[in-house]
């Protein structure tokens, strides 16, 4: 099997299982584990910021931020393919009692002008716009990333009216990559960011959400409120470690994969996508052509040896990461092409 239906189905290496054994832990809900500890600074300083909070998951991390950033009745705009919006089963309403104000973005790719339309003036009928969330890169955006200027221009909206900024970082290094820029450069107008371990940068369990001391001090009560403070979990903390140390640089590749894959897809008969859009690890391609829909496409691809998922009626999505290689790559487009051929030629 050739499992591209995501970055997060990795396992841990073995030098990353080492790391995680030999790990000095404490308890952490008592700010005593090292190994957190050191995991929260490494990447507080990564993204420019003051403080970590390590967090048990990407989904704890953006609604921890945004209950720390809010209160109830507050608007918060977003892209309405975000995962926060699309993916979280409703927590900001559940938690937080936010009101989302959704824009569409290009490939989920918001910008100022846009932002700034939608921000509402000081009246007592409407709710105020306290925060903007943005992701990059953007999963359903097909791994589009924000190009640095935009960020500068969305920094300075966010400054003009007085506006919190979150971003959902889960693949912040593939997005610093692709932009040939640093995560801290991308995190510079955030006032929180979180960063996921468990996507490309393949350890187990973990996020970890930055922003300034006060921000994150609060952010830790909201963390055990929800059931997030965890103890000796240095174990987890130091896959993340080896993962900064050791995972990064090798991003790249599975750029590369993705490129390839994209390439290769676009060849064949009833697959549209456009390969010059695919700048990161994920590859998002339509099928309506090919006489199937994407339920159908992800049964025979998988009957047949890849693993892909359905994002939409007729959109699969197809992701590069650490366990799969060039060659891999190769043998999924083979088996692809062969499926692709035979559902057009039935088509036809
Ligand atoms: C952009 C983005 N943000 C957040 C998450 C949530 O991460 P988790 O599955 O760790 O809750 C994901 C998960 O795929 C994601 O793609």
């Amino acid at each position: 099997m050739i499992d591209l239906r995501s970055d997060t189905i990795t396992r841990p290496t073995p030098a990353m299982r080492q790391a995680m054994a030999t790990a000095e832990v404490g308890d952490d809900v008592l700010g005593e584990d090292p190994t957190v500890n050191l995991l929260q600074e490494m990447t507080a300083s990564l993204l420019g910021k003051e403080a970590g909070l390590f967090v048990p998951s990407g989904t704890m991390a953006n609604q921890v931020a945004i209950k720390t950033h809010i209160r109830p009745g507050d608007e918060i705009i977003v892209d309405s393919n975000a995962h926060i919006f699309y993916y979280e089963c409703a927590a900001t309403a559940v938690i937080s009692g936010g009101q989302f104000r959704c824009l569409r973005g290009e490939h989920g790719i918001l910008s100022a002008r846009e932002i700034e339309s939608v921000v509402r003036p000081a009246d007592i009928h409407q709710p105020p716009t306290r925060l903007v969330c943005l992701e990059n890169s953007h999963n359903r955006g097909g791994g589009s990333v924000y190009p640095v200027a935009s960020l500068d221009e969305i920094g300075a909206v966010a400054r003009r009216h007085d506006l919190r900024v979150h971003l959902d970082g889960a693949r912040l290094f593939n997005a610093a990559l692709a932009t040939g820029t640093t995560v801290g450069e991308l995190a510079r107008h955030a006032d929180s960011v979180g960063i996921c371990l468990s996507k490309g940068l393949g350890a187990p369990v973990g996020s970890v959400l930055c922003g300034s001391q006060a921000f994150i001090d609060e952010a830790r009560r909201f963390r055990k409120m929800l059931g997030g403070g965890m103890r000796q979990v240095g174990i987890l903390a130091a896959a993340g470690i080896h993962a900064l140390r050791h995972h990064v640089e090798r991003l790249v590749e599975d750029h590369d994969n993705a490129r390839r894959l994209a390439r290769g897809l676009a060849r064949m008969p009833g697959v549209r996508l456009d390969p010059e859009r695919v700048v990161t690890n994920i590859v998002i391609f339509d099928v309506a052509e090919t006489g199937l829909g994407a339920h159908q496409v992800v049964e025979l691809l998988a009957r047949a040896g890849v693993l892909v998922i359905a994002f939409g009626p007729t959109a699969v999505r197809a992701v590069t990461h650490l366990d799969v290689s060039a060659i891999d790559i190769d043998r999924a487009l083979e088996i692809m092409a062969r499926c692709f051929a035979a559902a057009t030629c039935a088509a036809s």
